[in-house]
């Protein structure tokens, strides 16, 4: 049976951050804990890693109450703003920014990074937290729906555009998935680089005991929206999905990742 599409205002009324936290990322249970995150955090390693993607201002467009993507990226770029369209979910990145007692845990994402870095010792993977709660200077409402995604904001033109596991919750087909990869032209500069990574073949997740909708899309519809779009494409990754327990809290059957440029003459 098909999910019925997830609406603005079930996600204000129903989408839980600790829940969220709980059901994928916590450690050892969480089921996106192992194959998402290794494979989402070396793509962004090798993209931001030496003779990689770098610049002044990162956009980072609907982190949830997530930090983990943001780690590579803050050793190279000075300004990231971070965003969501949730208050709930903006509440929690301010309390990680604010080193709140009751914090939700990225320490062991922030390690396995550092690792990939070759530098995993107790005090490197302080300077990285450290490092990128410097650089992330605002936590931004965004909506993907409204026209300008960050109205009334005005909002400089960025280096490159970050967003994990999101433009599949709000739009309804391929069509507004495409429109959304346009207004994200008016927020790059020339040139500048846009990294999408999600999932394939997805209809429904669960966070704790609320079910929502997941736009799915396969490689084909990716390639074409991002075309359609005006990117050109650096590459393309699609990673099918090894681990099949879960299936019942989210039933994606592949992960992708996306590098795309917005051309230097629009
Ligand atoms: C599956 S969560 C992904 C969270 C996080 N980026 C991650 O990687 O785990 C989906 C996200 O979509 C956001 N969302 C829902 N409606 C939205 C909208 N209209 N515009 C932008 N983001 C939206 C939710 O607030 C939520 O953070």
């Amino acid at each position: 049976m098909q999910t019925p599409y997830s609406t603005s205002q079930t996600y204000i009324d129903e989408f839980n951050p600790l829940d969220y936290y709980q059901t994928y990322y916590a450690t050892g249970k969480g089921i996106f804990f192992g194959e998402w995150t290794e494979f989402v955090l070396r793509n962004l390693h090798e993209t931001f890693g030496p003779g990689g993607v770098t610049g002044d201002i990162l956009i980072d467009f609907g982190a949830g109450p997530t930090i983990y993507h943001l780690i590579s990226a803050c050793e190279v770029f000075n300004i990231i703003i971070t965003s969501d369209f949730l208050e709930q979910n903006r509440e929690q990145l301010e309390k990680w920014l604010r080193k709140d007692p009751d914090v939700l845990d990225w320490t062991h994402v922030v390690k396995f990074v550092c690792d990939l870095e070759g530098n995993s010792n107790g005090d490197n993977c302080e300077k990285k937290e450290a490092t990128l709660r410097r650089k992330v200077t605002k936590v931004l409402k965004c909506d993907a729906l409204a026209k300008k995604p960050y109205d009334p904001v005005p909002m400089p033109e960025a280096d490159c555009l970050i967003s994990c596991l999101c433009l599949e919750a709000p739009c309804r087909d391929l069509e507004d998935f495409t429109n959304t990869l346009k207004k994200f032209q008016e927020l790059l500069k020339p040139g500048g680089h846009i990294i999408i990574q999600s999932v394939l073949n997805c209809t429904f997740y669960y966070v704790g005991s609320k079910l929502f909708s997941c736009l799915s899309l396969t490689k084909d519809d990716l390639e074409k929206a991002f075309k359609e779009a005006g990117y050109e494409i650096v590459k393309l990754k699609v990673k099918p999905r090894s681990e099949k327990s879960g299936m019942e809290t989210a039933d994606q059957d592949s992960y992708y990742y996306i590098h795309a440029r917005k051309p230097q003459k629009h």
